[in-house]
């Protein structure tokens, strides 16, 4: 079982204008589906600008205990599979970290192949409900076997003679489309993932990249995304692009940070990806979109953010959560330094992230006079208005890299420092915050 490494209490101190560029790294989803698509296919597929977060690598080496082969040489990614239905039994637990998304899509993967693999995590992943995807993987033919309440660690039984299937996700997840869609790879015929609310597409735009006959049809039920199984995958080369959800963290230091301009080149705006960023604009923010484009099918720009000292609290419309799922606690630390209220609503997946992160921010928020109100699946934040937010405390991360960041963005910018208990989890999906966020001039040491 992962054993968690020492805390590494951080600070953050009020700084001066940041000012630059911030190179943030490779979008962990899409890394993510690199390197599991690659596994499933024979021959080599290369990637470059994989995020190397430890969420990541993680996966590499599970799919190396699946049978792939995975090298780095310079600059890319080499991944050697074994194609749809080829994963080896693994000699031993796969151990995913910090990682839903590891877990979930490769739990997916691994479902409809006559072998058995058993998963832990750390005490945050081995918390987190898996029963959202273990009960479509059931109707594949696949047996779990886990923790009370359906929790790590859990052993799969992948299902010998695999049914496709067709399914309406309960819950607005990725993670849960994902791991069925990856599960109908190699059941023969159409499988079938209905999703009432659309979330982050990187799995259907992937499989169709790698050749796999896939089609979504917006419906008055939803998305209808319909997969053949038992697709030929030809191997890809793979350029990952930024990842907008650690974007996030340089340009919301920016906006509450006085005198900053601070510009964050080629960051995908994929629009199940981008709601953040319309968010903050409607808040009124001083965020632009230079040189927009298309990179990989995707559009794409790099976005300048300059201090914004006149910002408006917000209702955000509920439709747009998944659009935004990781960037809400970010949010939150933007919507303290607004004028009047931001209302969150919908968001009752934010309990179930790494850590519960209402109430994660919320007890953060509350220490440093921010006041917050919440409910099952809505909070909201009361804005002080910029210049009047105290800070002062130290705030538990709970083991999650974004609770972790996004109080180091809020010591930027209050009266007095912000601490957190542990910044160690940053590693997970952006190893390089502190040097990039020093480059900008900030105040972020560890103590
Ligand atoms: C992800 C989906 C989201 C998101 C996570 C990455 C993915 O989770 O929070 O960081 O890559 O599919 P859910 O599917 O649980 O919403």
């Amino acid at each position: 079982m992962s054993s968690p490494g020492a805390p590494i209490p951080m600070t953050s101190r009020k700084c001066g204008p940041l000012s630059g560029e911030a190179h943030v790294p490779g979008d962990k989803s899409i890394s993510h589906r690199s390197l599991i698509f690659g596994a499933m296919t024979i021959g080599e597929t290369k990637v470059t600008g994989l995020l190397e977060g430890q969420d990541v690598l993680d996966t590499a080496k599970a799919m190396q205990a699946f049978g792939a082969q995975i090298e780095k040489k310079g600059d890319t990614w080499h991944i050697h599979g074994v194609g749809v239905g080829g994963f080896l039994e693994p000699e031993n637990v796969i151990d995913c970290g910090n990682s839903g998304t590891g877990v979930r899509l490769i739990m997916g993967a691994m479902a409809t192949s006559d072998i058995t693999a058993t998963f832990t995590g750390d005490a945050s992943l081995n918390g987190r409900p898996m029963a959202r995807v273990t009960d479509p993987l059931a109707l594949f033919g696949a047996k779990s076997y886990g923790r009370t309440g359906g929790r790590l660690p859990m052993t799969i039984v992948g299902a010998k003679d695999p049914i496709p299937v067709s399914y309406t996700s309960p819950v607005p997840s990725a993670q849960v489309k994902s791991a069925v869609l990856l599960a109908g790879l190699n059941a023969p015929g159409e499988t079938v993932v209905i999703e009432r609310e659309a979330t982050r597409d990187h799995s259907e735009r992937m499989l169709a990249g790698f050749g796999a006959q896939i089609s979504t049809e917006v419906t008055n039920e939803g998305r209808v995304i319909t997969l053949q199984g038992r697709p030929e995958f030809k191997p890809q080369t793979i350029a990952v692009p930024r990842d907008p959800s650690s974007a996030a963290f340089p340009v919301c230091a920016a906006l509450i940070t006085e005198g900053s301009d601070v510009l964050v080149p080629n960051i995908g705006l994929n629009p199940t990806r981008a709601g953040l960023f319309t968010t903050l604009r409607e808040m009124g923010a001083d965020l632009t979109y230079e040189n927009e484009r298309e990179e990989g099918g995707e559009p794409a720009a790099d976005l300048r953010a300059r201090f914004s000292p006149n910002l408006k609290g917000i209702e955000v419309p509920p439709h747009r959560a998944a659009s935004m799922i990781d960037e809400y606690p970010v949010l939150s630390v933007v919507a303290a330094f607004a004028e009047g209220k931001t209302h969150m609503p919908g968001v009752k997946e934010l309990r179930v992230k790494e850590s519960d992160r209402i109430d994660a921010m919320a007890r953060g928020l509350r220490a440093a006079g921010v006041q917050v109100d919440e409910g099952e699946d809505w909070w909201t934040v009361h804005g002080r208005g910029f210049g009047n937010v105290k800070g002062g405390v130290t705030c538990e991360s709970f083991l999650d890299h974004r609770i972790a960041m996004s109080f180091m963005v809020m010591g930027m910018a209050t009266e007095n420092p912000m601490r957190v208990d542990d910044g160690g989890p940053i590693a997970t999906s952006f190893p390089i915050f502190e040097s990039l966020m020093a480059g900008l001039g900030a105040q972020v040491s560890r103590d």
